[in-house]
C-alpha cells in the first residue's frame, strides 16, 4: 500500500473526508475494535496537549494498537542537539505510524518526507490541525444534520489558531459563509482569505460578535494563542477581547452549536456551559472516535 500522510486538510480528498467521518460513525456505535492488533503507534509531542495525545491513545488502545513515544521533547534526546530528521528517521523504524506536535510551521510536513511511515500532523505552529478538523466536520454533520451551505461564525485569535486555519479550508468545500471576529491585529491572515476569494466564497470580518451570533449555525470560538506572542504586552491587550456569556445567546438559533477545540482560558464563561448549544466536551470526545477512523484509513483496516 502508498504511503498516505496527513499533514494538511488538503492532502485529503472530499470523498476521503466522507469516508473517515463515516468510519467515525460506526466507531462511536462500536469503540473497541481489533483492528490495530501489532501495530505500533508513535506520539512524538514536542509541544504540550491534553486532547490530541490522549484521545489518540485512547483510540489506538481501543483498537488494539501499541502506543510508544514521549509527551515532552525535554525528556527526548533533542536536548542533547539531535535534529528533527534524525529523531524522526530513528523513530520511523519502531512504529508503523507517527503522530506530531511540534512548534515549527512546515514540520510535519518535512518529517512526512523524512519517514518512511505515515505522518499525522497533530499540530505544526500556527500553521495546521488536520486531526483536530475532522473531528470538527464530525461534529458539525452531527449537531446541523449535514455540512452544506452554513453559516460559520469563527471568533478569537484567527491570526496564530491552527484550527481556524485547517478548518476554514475544510468547510470552503461545503458553500460555506464564514463571519471571522477578531480584533484587528489577529485578524484571519491574507493566504487564508485569499484561497476563499480564489474560491469565490463569501466571508465577512467583524470585530463585534454580538452582530453575527443570531445568523450563525456554529460560534467556534479560540483561545488566544498566548505561546505564539514575541511580545507578552501585546498578548495582554487582546487576551480577553471576546469572553461568550449565556446572557449573549439570547438571539441565537436553537440548533446552533459553540464549538471549541480547547483548552479554554477565560474565552467561554463557566455559565454557558449548562446551555444545550454547548458542545465542546462532545465535541473532545468526538476526537477518539474520528481518530480511530483517521488511523484506520491511513493504516489501511477498514471498520
Ligand atoms: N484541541 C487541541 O489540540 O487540544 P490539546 O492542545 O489539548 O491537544
Amino acid at each position: 500500500m502508498k504511503k498516505r500522510s496527513l499533514v494538511s486538510i488538503d492532502d485529503l480528498s472530499t470523498d476521503e473526508i466522507i469516508k473517515i467521518l463515516d468510519m467515525a460513525k460506526k466507531f462511536e456505535k462500536e469503540p473497541t475494535q481489533n483492528l490495530l492488533n501489532g501495530k505500533v503507534v508513535s506520539t512524538l509531542f514536542f509541544e504540550p496537549s491534553t486532547r490530541t495525545r490522549l484521545s489518540f491513545e485512547s483510540a489506538v488502545s481501543r483498537l488494539g494498537g501499541k502506543i510508544i513515544g514521549f509527551t515532552d521533547a525535554s525528556s527526548s534526546s533533542v536536548t542533547k542537539g539531535e535534529t528533527l530528521n534524525d529523531t524522526i528517521r530513528t523513530v520511523n523504524s519502531y512504529c508503523d505510524i507517527i503522530v506530531m506536535r511540534h512548534p515549527i510551521e512546515g514540520s510535519a510536513r518535512y518529517a512526512s518526507e523524512v519517514a518512511d511511515v505515515p505522518v499525522i500532523n497533530a499540530g505544526d505552529g500556527a500553521n495546521q490541525h488536520p486531526t483536530q478538523t475532522l473531528l470538527d466536520l464530525y461534529s458539525i454533520r452531527k449537531t446541523q444534520g449535514t455540512l452544506d451551505n452554513l453559516s460559520v461564525a469563527m471568533v478569537g485569535d484567527l491570526k496564530y489558531g491552527r484550527t481556524v486555519h485547517s478548518l476554514m479550508m475544510a468547510m470552503a468545500r461545503w458553500n460555506t459563509t464564514f463571519h471571522f471576529i477578531s480584533p484587528e491585529e489577529l485578524g484571519m491572515p491574507p493566504e487564508y482569505k485569499l484561497y476563499l476569494d480564489n474560491l469565490d466564497l463569501t466571508y465577512y470580518e467583524h470585530t463585534d460578535l454580538n452582530e453575527v451570533s443570531g445568523k450563525a449555525d456554529i460560534i467556534y470560538m479560540t483561545r488566544v494563542q498566548k505561546e505564539r506572542f514575541s511580545d507578552p504586552m501585546e498578548y495582554e491587550k487582546v487576551k480577553n477581547a471576546y469572553v461568550l456569556r449565556r446572557s449573549m445567546l439570547g438571539s441565537c438559533r436553537e440548533n446552533m452549536r459553540i464549538l471549541h477545540p480547547l483548552p479554554r482560558v477565560n474565552e467561554i464563561h463557566y455559565d454557558v456551559d449548562s446551555d444545550p448549544r454547548a458542545y465542546y466536551f462532545e465535541q473532545a470526545l468526538n476526537g477518539v472516535y474520528t481518530r480511530q477512523g483517521i488511523l484506520c484509513f491511513l493504516l489501511g483496516a477498514s471498520n
